[in-house]
Formats: C-alpha cells, sequence, structure tokens
C-alpha cells in the first residue's frame, strides 16, 4: 500500500461544446499587445467546468491552507474541495496529515469545521478513525464482519501533500511534479517573509459568490483596475507603482507581481500603513511593496510588511465560488495584548477592498454570461492576465491531447 491514495475523477468525452472552446483558445495565449481574454464560455459553462476538474483541479497541488492555523498535534479543520470533503491535520510528528472526510460505512462526512482530535467518530452510527485514517471501531458490525475484515478494506485515504512556505497542498491524482521546484522565482521574492515560521489565526469564509473561480484570481492578480474600482482604498498602492515578472514555463508555479507603495510600510488598512511591527529582516524595497501571488488553482495571497493574507479559492461549479480568508502573522505578533483589537481594524481594510470587487465581479460574471460578452483586448496593467492564460491553456490542451490519444488507441483496438 502507497502512503497516500490517488484516486483520479474518472475520464469524461471530449463533446462538440469542449471542442469548440479549445479551437478558440490560442488567440489568448500570444503577446500582451495582442493578445484579447478567454472564451466566456470558459467562465460559465459547466460543461467546461467538467472538463477543468480533470484538466486542471486534479492534476495540480491544491492548497487547503496554511499550517499555522493547525500548530499542536491533533489540530485539524476541514476543508471541502469541489467534491471532496478533507481533514487537514498537524501530526504528532510535526507533519501534516490530508485525508478524505468520508465515513466508509454509509458516507457521511466526518469532523467539524476545526477542533483537536485524536479519533474521529462519525455521527451516524459510530465508526471511528484513528488520526492515520485507520478504522478503529464499527459498533455492532461484528454480527456480520469481523473488526479486522473491515480494517483490510476501509479507511479514510491520506492524500499525497506537499508544504511550501507554510501552505498546504493536496494532489488528487497523485502523479504531480513537485511544487517546490515551479516557484523558484517567487520563493526566492518572499523569502524574508519567512511564512513557514509564521502563526496563523482562524480563516473565515466569504461567500458564496456568483462568479467563476479563475475571475477571482483575475482581478486579485492584475494592478490595472485597481486606479479606477479601488480609487481612494488603494492608491497609497498606485497601479502606476507595479511591475511584472517576465513569464517563463520552467517555473510556472505562479503568476506574481508587486505593486510599490508611495511610502515605507504601507498597507491595506484604514491608515494605509502597517498596524503591526514590521516583519525582522526585510529590505527597504519589501517595506515598500505588496507582493500579490497566484499559485495555480486556488491559492492566492499578499505579502504585506507585517506579515499576510491569503485565499484559499473553493469553485462550486463554474458559476460560483467561496473563498476562505487567511491571515498570517509573526508568533511575536500573535502574542501582542491588543492584537485583536488593531486586527479588527486591518480586517475592515481588506472588507472594503473586497466588497468593490465583489460587486466588480459579479457584474463582469452576468456580462460573460450575455450574448454579447467580450473577448477584450488587455491595457498594459493587465500583464499578468495572459499569463495566466497561459498557464491555463497549457493544461486544458494537455488534458485534450490525452483524451483524444486514448480515443485513438481505442479506436485502434476496436
Ligand atoms: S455513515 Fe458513518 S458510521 Fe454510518
Ligand atoms: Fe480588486
Amino acid at each position: 500500500m502507497t502512503d497516500y491514495a490517488a484516486q483520479p475523477l474518472p475520464d469524461i468525452r471530449l463533446t462538440d461544446h469542449h471542442l469548440d472552446i479549445l479551437e478558440q483558445l490560442d488567440a489568448s495565449n500570444v503577446e500582451l499587445e495582442k493578445c484579447i481574454s478567454m472564451p466566456p464560455a470558459v467562465y460559465t459553462s459547466e460543461d467546461w467546468f467538467e472538463f477543468e476538474k480533470r484538466a486542471v483541479w486534479d492534476r495540480e497541488w491544491v492548497c487547503v491552507g496554511h499550517h499555522g492555523t493547525i500548530p499542536n498535534p491533533g489540530d485539524y479543520v476541514s476543508i471541502t474541495m469541489n467534491e471532496d470533503p478533507l481533514l487537514v491535520q498537524r501530526k504528532d510528528d510535526g507533519g501534516v496529515r490530508v485525508m478524505s472526510a468520508v465515513c466508509q460505512h454509509r458516507g457521511h462526512v466526518l469532523g467539524e469545521e476545526k477542533g483537536n482530535a485524536k479519533v474521529f467518530t462519525c455521527p451516524f452510527h459510530g465508526w471511528s478513525y484513528d488520526a492515520t485514517g485507520k478504522l478503529v471501531s464499527a459498533p455492532e458490525m461484528d454480527a456480520h464482519v469481523s473488526l479486522k475484515e473491515l480494517q483490510q478494506k476501509y479507511c479514510l485515504a491520506t492524500l499525497r501533500t506537499e508544504v511550501w512556505n507554510g501552505f498546504i497542498f493536496v494532489n488528487m491524482d497523485g502523479r504531480a511534479k513537485p511544487l517546490a521546484p515551479r516557484l523558484k522565482r517567487l520563493g526566492k521574492e518572499i523569502e524574508n517573509h519567512k511564512l513557514a515560521e509564521m502563526g496563523g489565526i482562524p480563516t473565515v469564509d466569504w461567500g458564496p459568490s456568483p462568479w467563476n473561480w479563475k475571475f477571482m484570481h483575475e482581478n486579485a492578480i492584475e494592478p490595472h483596475h485597481t486606479w479606477y474600482l479601488h480609487k481612494g482604498p488603494h492608491d497609497f498602492a498606485p497601479s502606476r507603482l507595479a511591475t511584472f515578472a517576465e513569464w517563463d514555463d520552467l517555473d510556472d508555479g505562479a503568476i506574481f507581481h508587486p505593486t510599490g507603495f508611495l511610502k515605507l510600510d504601507g498597507n491595506f488598512t484604514a491608515a494605509f500603513s502597517c498596524l503591526f511591527p514590521v516583519i525582522d529582516g526585510l529590505t527597504e524595497n519589501e517595506r515598500k511593496r505588496v507582493m500579490f501571488a497566484c499559485i495555480l488553482p486556488n491559492l492566492f495571497f499578499g505579502c504585506v510588511p507585517d506579515g499576510c493574507f491569503y485565499y484559499c479559492i473553493l469553485p462550486q461549479g463554474a458559476n460560483a465560488m467561496t473563498i476562505r480568508v487567511g491571515f498570517v502573522y509573526p508568533k511575536s505578533t500573535l502574542r501582542m495584548d491588543n492584537f485583536d483589537i488593531i486586527f479588527k481594524t486591518v480586517v475592515t481594510g481588506l472588507e472594503t477592498l473586497n466588497d468593490q470587487d465583489t460587486g466588480a465581479n459579479t457584474s463582469v460574471h452576468r456580462g460573460l454570461r450575455s450574448r454579447f460578452a467580450p473577448r477584450g483586448r488587455y491595457a498594459p496593467k493587465e500583464a499578468t492576465l495572459p499569463q495566466f492564460n497561459r498557464w491555463l491553456i497549457t493544461r486544458y490542451k494537455a488534458y485534450a491531447g490525452e483524451l483524444e490519444r486514448q480515443k485513438q488507441k481505442s479506436k485502434q483496438a476496436a
């Protein structure tokens, strides 16, 4: 038995609808000056989302949180990734285990939202599993089958996991290349933040919201709109101070860009400055910028001079998503007596921007569902979007190619 269980979703058949979209993608994978946005159906079609779950979500490293929120052995949080409820738990040896939360008796989901547990007991009929996922109790079943026999067949599946800078990722199909070697450039940019050493506070879920998961990233990673939509609360970090990284297909784990501040130690608070102590060891340049990053498909974060905020994006089909919002800070900051009071004003600052983004994202999604939906041209400050398209299209085409090859093979065999 491997130490993790890989269970890819069953393949789908490519329909005319899929093929039609695939044929239209190339115009969104060219240089910024000529590039146009993706076909609207990529954002609105539930059929396309079924394709995307297999092409992207099953095959990539998907973030399920930051280990700072589960500091002690036994601490766990639950999270549902597409249709899979999961438990994310700190192990006794300090590592992290991610398991399916689906009881193997009849399918009840285990675990409350968060807590500390050595054993997970199903509330439906009392089956219990230890922290490794092993079945340890199955009341009244011994009339038909021994616990030993049940144990040979039933456990909570452990998923392949990688932790990068404290962020916990799982790979559902078990075949993804390691993530860290594809995050070299971003890793260098944020190494002084020492995110792996930070502690977390309980996350909150915002949503469900009526737009596609990809548009959440697009809004978050393009600085063009900040000068218009966020006029006022974002002016301390004006879009003219945004810079962009060259794309690198060999280091393609993240899309990122910094935006500079007008003054040292800026932040998204009511005062437009950091309210907590600045992280030890940051350079002057790092204190004068926010580094935004998307580790696709579902982590977005912003490194500011006193900490880091992050969103885990959780799709509910093509037309809705929820974000799990978290913050990590140096442990000395979390121990401050007035942490809770100050933190409230930090959240208020982020909520102001999020309220503006909510209006815009809802509106764009309505526009993308119209028969008059655009495939628009990009502005210079939208330079991250062709990179995002390229990342997606590479994966879409790889999966479509695989399906096509399988089809040819079965034709030849017939
Ligand atoms: S479904 Fe969990 S014990 Fe029956
Ligand atoms: Fe925004």
